[in-house]
């Protein structure tokens, strides 16, 4: 298990476009891939993207089904089940001109939360941690959760869909409380 340290708004990093992963992966992607799962349960968080621990690179993990028993009960799945999913080189073939709105929190900013408006639907290709390429359909918390992951895959955090004093004042707010640290 090893849990690396999670980038924290406004770090350079997070505002970089990331490169494609080739493949056969190489063993140092299996164990970033490895290590972003074991960051995203420790955090806890629902997803995490590379950049968020500093690696360039178009991956992403999700677990939109496991909650932390403490944290998250609301929907009485049981404590510690897991689905993880490893999103690579993830593409969006469509997304819906309907837009839903959803609260939405990062990692990378902490205790922070904001309304954002996304297309409800995306359709996406992707490929999986074996090199298997996926084409699927996902809307709900899945599209919300997949949309803001991949954002970070172009530099983009969900606070820039926030106004720009909200913006600033969150920015703000992150450079007083990790100040030394970012
Ligand atoms: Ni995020």
């Amino acid at each position: 298990m090893a849990v690396r340290e999670i980038l924290i708004h406004p770090d350079e990093r997070l505002m970089q476009v990331s490169r494609p992963v080739t493949f056969p992966l190489d063993a140092e992607v299996k164990q970033l891939i490895r290590d972003m799962a074991d960051t995203m349960y420790d955090a806890p968080g629902v997803g995490l993207a590379a950049p968020q621990i500093g690696v360039l690179l178009r991956v992403a993990v999700t677990d939109t089904v496991w909650r932390d028993k403490e944290v998250r009960h609301d929907d009485g799945l049981p404590g510690g089940q897991r689905e993880l999913k490893v999103w690579i080189n993830p593409e969006f073939l469509w997304k819906s001109d309907v837009l839903a709105t959803w609260e939405e929190g990062c990692l990378s900013v902490p205790e922070t939360y904001g309304d954002v408006s996304r297309p409800e639907a995306v359709r996406l290709r992707w490929f999986d941690e074996h090199g298997v390429q996926h084409e699927q359909e996902f809307d709900g918390f899945q599209a919300v959760a997949l949309q803001h992951e991949f954002d970070h895959l172009d530099g983009k955090l969900f606070i820039s869909y926030l106004s720009p004093l909200k913006r600033k004042m969150i920015t703000n707010r992150m450079k007083k409380l990790y100040k030394g640290q970012i």
